[in-house]
């Protein structure tokens, strides 16, 4: 497959942080070493086992990431630290105070949110205008979450942003369905268009250890951000096997 080498992996590690919050969600992160497990500890055996990137997103809820995190993270990761976030101003005041290689811009509130659950940088234009430029002035590369529609990607263009992350979820959820080619062929377009237009394009959401055999079809691919199942089949084969046979599928 021409477009297999060469891809990029980030890996999310919010949902490490989700199984310490099942259980200290109550407690903070005030019980010392017997607050586990850590997500900026399984942030570096993704680093060591050849991840090119860490995501964490910071929700406004807080409801796994925690602000403590984020900073841990920026500090010691040694790749680089990619942070996804809502475009509020508190979360965006905290970005520009941070500065992390790059922000990926998402959707937290329901008019944010595009049908298929991309940020809807046509109806939010000059917010989200004003986010890339703020980013853009502090050093920060920005991503546009969106769904792999023309208007969407068109819009990320015109509004500078360098990266977009093409949402896969969609195409994800109707793998084992009759959608599963359409949803592929759209992917593709929409890659094929934000090249054209200039965008480096990554992509996530929904991938996993089959579906990513087609997900690398998809051109012009620079960087993969893959979360759940990583955080999945670490609790079998530990992180680093589990990060290394996602990295096989990428090289
Ligand atoms: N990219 C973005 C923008 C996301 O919001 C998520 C989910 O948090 C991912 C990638 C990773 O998705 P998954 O956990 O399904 O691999």
């Amino acid at each position: 497959m021409a477009t297999a080498s060469k891809i990029l992996l980030g890996v999310n590690v919010d949902h490490c942080a989700t199984v310490r919050q099942a259980r200290f969600r109550e407690h903070a992160l005030d019980h010392g070493n017997e607050v586990e497990p850590d997500p900026v500890a399984f942030a570096l055996l993704c680093e060591q086992a050849g991840a090119d990137g860490i995501t964490m997103h910071l929700r406004e809820d807080r409801r796994h990431v925690q602000d403590a995190d984020i900073r841990r993270a920026h500090a010691q990761i040694r790749t680089r630290l990619n942070f996804e976030m809502g475009c509020s101003e508190e979360i965006v005041a905290l970005a520009l105070d941070l500065k992390p290689h790059a922000a990926c811009l998402v959707p937290e509130s329901r008019e944010e949110v595009t049908t298929e659950g991309g940020l809807d940088v046509v109806g939010q234009k000059s917010r989200v205008a004003d986010v890339v430029a703020a980013m853009t002035e502090a050093g920060i590369i920005t991503s546009l979450f969106i769904d792999p529609d023309p208007a969407q990607i068109e819009a990320a263009a015109e509004l500078q942003s360098p990266w977009i992350e093409l949402h896969t979820g969609a195409y994800a959820n109707a793998y084992y369905g009759d959608g599963r080619a359409t949803e592929l062929q759209v992917l593709k377009d929409g890659a094929a268009l934000a090249h054209e237009l200039g965008l480096v394009v990554n992509a996530g959401h929904g991938i996993n250890y089959t579906n990513i055999a087609e997900v690398i079809t998809i051109p012009h691919l620079h960087e993969l951000n893959i979360g759940h199942t990583i955080v999945s089949r670490a609790l079998f084969v530990g992180v680093e096997q589990a990060v290394r046979e996602m990295k096989a599928f990428l090289l």
